[in-house]
């Protein structure tokens, strides 16, 4: 399978992997089909800014290069810029990925919106 060098990079030296421990936005997604899991913990501010952002993924390289080019492209960014992201910009960051793998972007896009509405239900996640 044909990675680009970015895909490379952020899976072998991810950013901002781990957990937030007062995080008040933490969403967790999952593809059945692979058995793959992507959990995003954010720290939202009281202006709605994504002060920090931090990732827990148990899954392939894809999943964990989308998982931390993600939290690159979400860091400092308001709420409503946020739910504008698709995994189509999440790919287009990591200059595509293999046509099978194109899946494990959408688990970004997934876990980002799970932690905003969870953000906004007041429901918290059990680390
Ligand atoms: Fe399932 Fe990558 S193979 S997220």
């Amino acid at each position: 399978m044909n990675y680009s060098e970015k895909v490379i990079d952020h899976f072998t030296n991810p950013r901002n992997a781990g957990e937030i421990e007062n995080a008040n936005a933490v969403g967790e997604v999952g593809n059945a089909q692979c058995g793959d899991i992507m959990r995003m913990y954010m720290l939202i501010n009281e202006d709605e800014v994504i002060e920090d952002i931090k990732f827990r993924t148990f899954g392939c390289a894809s999943a964990i290069a989308t998982s931390s080019v993600t939290t690159e492209l979400i860091k400092g960014k308001t709420i409503e810029e946020a739910l504008k992201l698709t995994n189509k910009t999440v790919v287009e960051a990591l200059d595509g990925l293999p046509e099978i793998k194109i899946h494990c972007s959408v688990l970004a896009e997934q876990a980002i919106k799970e932690a905003i509405a969870n953000y906004y239900s007041g429901k918290t996640l059990v680390h």
